[in-house]
């Protein structure tokens, strides 16, 4: 099938590559030309393990512009993935939806084009898009007859760092419509996936135990409510673990075995049960917000939504609160803090729980440092205000550092050879932001082990 997918972000990008790999024709189009340079060049523009790979594997059937007018005659399906950052009363910020929406519509020529929102987008979203290409489809004075479009929904739930895993073997794929043509559309575009007939690349080999991939397909407000319903439900699982977790550490209980006796019920299951500083990245932050906004305009409040997220906002003092613990005072201290990306695995540092620590601190008067494997290029472009405390290599975040912490868990500090470290700090604290390091490992090497939680 012929694909147009509007923005290269961390979702557009991996839903046209997979698509392009598939065997469907694909035409992405972003307005920022240096990204789509840099694609068509065959780099990637994002940190995402795999991606440059496939994107070599399905160069044939891609393309990259900044046209519109390029992109989008002759689709049968458009997605639309731009950006929905939150405005200031938590609402997300739908401007550039909007603008996709009308160049999308200016554009328009096919017999029948399924518009699909893959951005996250409030609920209701798909009928605000569907009139807005109405209404720019009906102002074209060359608008061609017996063109026909409709809206659906088709979120997205892949992971950034695994996105490709994700996006080729999904737990499911849901699609909502209330035009039973668009549902048949995308049901026939994903057909390799649900069906897993697809050769998988070698850097992402199928799973053995996945069968054929469920189907959700049902009406547009329902799709656009699980994403949302999903995106909450993992992050108050977090931070339901994180909750259990300060208790733990005040009865003196082992929330790693807490959790893991918990997540053993398969009612409950053992992921997204890792106690932490919590969770950031682009979704979980935006997504509760939007929730609680959208029940807001029908009146309704949602308390177990706004309780995840203010324990997340929670974990993140907690993280300050144990180093003052410790220092008593923070003043003139150095902190180094090891990642600044959400997560291991991508260079995203959208709502990244680092970002929050380091601001506590150097508001408390610490002296911080920040390091990062992949993200640090980005954070120097992005966070011009704390770029100047980022560190080029470990060995001057540890020398005469007062304390670690570990905020990201990326398999470099995992392997990291603490015990060279150790003898540059001044006092040997080690705070594990992720519950990850083996604490008895990491006495016996001379630091003084802490965690958030107990
Ligand atoms: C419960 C726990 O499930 C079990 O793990 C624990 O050991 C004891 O308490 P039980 O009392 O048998 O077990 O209740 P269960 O049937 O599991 O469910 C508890 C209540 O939750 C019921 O009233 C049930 O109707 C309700 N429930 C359960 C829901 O409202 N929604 C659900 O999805 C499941
Ligand atoms: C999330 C959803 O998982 C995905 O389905 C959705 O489409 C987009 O949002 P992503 O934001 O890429 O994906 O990252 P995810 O792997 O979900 O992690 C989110 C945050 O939770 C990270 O900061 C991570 O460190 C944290 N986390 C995750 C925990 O603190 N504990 C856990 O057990 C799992």
């Amino acid at each position: 099938m012929k694909v147009c997918v509007v923005g290269t972000g961390y979702v557009g990008l991996t839903t046209g590559v997979s698509l392009a790999f598939l065997g469907h024709e694909v035409t992405c189009v972003d307005l920022d030309q240096q990204k789509i340079d840099m694609l068509t060049g065959g780099s990637c523009p994002i940190y995402e393990p795999g991606m440059e790979d496939l994107l070599a594997e399905a160069t044939a059937n891609l393309t990259f512009t900044t046209s519109y007018a390029e992109a989008v005659p002759g689709a049968d399906v458009v997605f639309v993935a731009v950006q929905t950052p939150s405005a200031d009363d938590g609402s997300p910020d739908l401007r550039y939806l909007r603008s996709a929406a009308e160049s999308v519509a200016q554009n328009l020529d096919h017999d029948f084009t399924v518009v699909v929102n893959k951005s996250t987008v409030p609920i209701g979203s798909g009928n605000w898009v569907d009139a807005i290409l109405r209404e720019s489809f009906a102002q074209r004075a060359d608008r061609p007859a017996g063109c026909e479009f409709s809206v659906a929904s088709n979120p997205e739930f892949l992971r950034e760092g695994n996105a490709i895993h994700d996006t080729l073997f999904p737990d499911r794929i849901v699609i909502g419509s209330d035009n039973p043509r668009s549902l048949e559309v995308l049901n026939q575009l994903y057909r390799p996936i649900i069906n897993q007939t697809f050769t998988a690349p070698s850097f992402s080999p199928r799973p053995d135990d996945i069968g054929a991939v469920p189907l959700v397909s049902t009406d547009l407000a329902s799709a656009e409510l699980i994403k949302y319903a999903a995106n909450a439900f993992l992050a108050l699982k977090i931070s339901y673990a994180n909750e259990i977790g300060q208790l733990a550490a005040k009865v003196g209980a082992d929330i790693s075995e807490v959790t893991r006796g918990m997540g053993l019920d398969q009612r409950i299951g053992s992921r997204f049960l890792q106690a932490g500083v919590g969770w950031g990245g682009s979704c979980f932050g935006k997504d509760t917000k939007a929730l609680i906004a959208t029940a807001a305009e029908y009146n309704y409040s949602m308390p177990i939504v706004q309780a995840a997220r203010e324990v997340n906002e929670r974990q993140r003092l907690i993280a300050v609160e144990r180093l003052q613990d410790e220092l008593r005072i923070l003043k003139g201290r150095k902190i180094g803090l090891l990642g600044i990306a959400f997560k291991p695995n991508t260079d995203d540092l959208r709502d990244s729980p680092a970002l929050d620590i380091a601001n506590l601190l150097l508001a408390r008067g610490a002296r911080v440092r920040l390091h990062d494997p992949i993200a640090g290029e980005r954070f120097r472009r992005e966070q011009p205000s704390l770029a100047p405390y980022l560190s080029d290599s470990l060995d001057a975040l540890f020398d005469d550092c007062d304390a670690v912490v570990l905020v990201t868990e990326w398999a470099q500090y995992l392997e990291l050879d603490w015990g060279k470290f150790v003898g540059l700090m001044r006092t040997p604290i080690l705070l594990d932001g992720r519950h990850v390091l083996d604490a008895e490992r990491m006495a016996r090497l001379g630091y003084k082990y802490l965690a958030i939680a107990g």
